[in-house]
């Protein structure tokens, strides 16, 4: 099952950058749907600044209270046993924290970090050239661990849990297998979803830490500790604004923090208000509620052209002018929690809400199929 008798490649670095075609935070790949101002994936000169910005220790961490209390427990008791931690999965959608809480992880373990990711790891030899590398009590971070093929996937499994590697050393008559031992290791993984790894994998997990989207206090926090690391002077009120229209998204929320940032420098005395941060946001087209240039094109047409639906997926791509991923996977989560679009079995439907988003009115008659808005409440 495992060993597919690829040479080892060389090791990932061990300093915490990523293996070659490896991921810190939101790197891109062709795969990924396109990028927009307030979309959660980093690059460029993004990547450096949240590092910057990213909280050292679990104190430091803003919100989760659910997944702090309970990571802080399992690793207390690891120190306290003075063993490795039990192997870590971390779910949630983009720019919620999990590389942050990875590496939190090793910082409060005071144990080495090694990162790579899923679209990095296409061989089994890939994932065994990390393994052998580790040293004891290492962490290794694997993000976009859903995307890890599956031979790989399967040799994970005995690393997990048996902390062995099986490779092929060879090829042809004279390959041979070998079991190599491994020192205990901490796998932390992250997934945007649990559910897309498959039970074996996810059974090895000791802890699984679901992270969930920030309420505005909380974003607010964000806003206010990274204006302080910026040296940005924001008042309370300027901070509720971006935190208002960050998506329930710490990222989108430091993103939006620096766009303002940069307004308030160029168009006034640099203080962040209120009225600086709306203002700064009407021209990033970000509006109160979060919505971007994509998400309105998406319900604008759904609304205009479609009369709110349903309309198929596909079709409202193309009015969109985006691909189909980008409207399902970027848009329309978003759209769907805020209670604006209901993705129906006959196609993707607008909410009255998103009627009055737009100030307009819906078309008489019930409402589509599948809507709660049909029945009273
Ligand atoms: N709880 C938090 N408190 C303060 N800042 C946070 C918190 N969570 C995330 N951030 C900030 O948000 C940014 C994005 O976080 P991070 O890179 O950890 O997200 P992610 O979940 O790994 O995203 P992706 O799925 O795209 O890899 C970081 O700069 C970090 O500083
Ligand atoms: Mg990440």
């Amino acid at each position: 099952m495992n060993g597919d008798g690829t040479a080892l490649p060389a090791a990932a670095p061990r300093d915490g950058t990523p293996a070659p075609g490896g991921s810190t935070a939101g790197r891109s790949t062709a795969a990924e749907p396109a990028r927009r101002p307030a979309a959660p994936p980093a690059d460029g000169e993004e990547r450096a600044t949240e590092a910057a910005l990213r909280p050292k220790g679990l104190d430091g961490f803003i919100g989760q209270e659910r997944v702090r209390e309970q990571l802080d427990l399992v690793l207390r008791a690891a120190r306290r046993r003075g063993a490795t931690a039990d192997h870590v999965l971390l779910s949630g959608a983009p720019g919620l924290g999990k590389t942050t809480l990875a590496m939190i992880i090793a910082a409060e373990m005071e144990a080495p970090l090694r990162i790579t990711s899923g679209p990095a790891i296409q061989h089994t030899g890939d994932l065994a050239a990390v393994l052998a590398s580790l040293t004891g009590g290492e962490i290794l971070f694997l993000d976009e661990i859903h995307r890890m093929s599956r031979p790989a996937e399967e040799m994970l499994y005995l690393a997990m849990e048996d902390f062995r590697v099986d490779v092929v050393v060879g090829t042809g008559p004279d390959a041979t297998a070998m079991s190599l031992e491994l020192p205990p290791f901490t796998l932390v993984g992250a997934t945007v979803r649990a559910g897309l790894l498959l039970p074996p994998l996810r059974d090895r997990f000791g802890f699984t830490g679901h992270m969930e989207f920030y309420d505005p206090a909380e974003l607010e926090r964000v806003v206010r500790r990274s204006a302080r690391l910026l040296g940005v002077e924001i008042e309370p009120a300027g901070a509720a604004e971006i935190a208002g229209r960050s998506r329930g998204t710490p990222r989108i929320a430091n993103r939006l923090l620096r766009r303002v940032r940069d307004y308030a420098q160029v168009t006034a005395d640099g203080v962040v208000t209120r009225e600086i941060a709306s203002a700064a946001l009407g021209v990033y087209e970000v509006d109160g509620r979060g919505l971007d240039r994509l998400d309105r094109a998406v319900l604008r047409a759904l609304l205009k052209l479609f009369g709110g639906g349903p309309v198929g997926l596909a079709t409202l791509a193309v009015a969109v002018g985006e691909e189909r991923e980008t409207v399902a996977e970027v848009a329309e989560p978003f759209l769907v929690r805020e209670g604006l679009l209901a993705r129906t079995p006959r196609g993707r439907t607008a909410t009255p809400a998103a009627w009055a988003h737009f100030g307009l009115v819906p078309p008489p008659g019930p409402p589509p199929d599948g809507l709660p808005g049909a029945a009273p409440e």
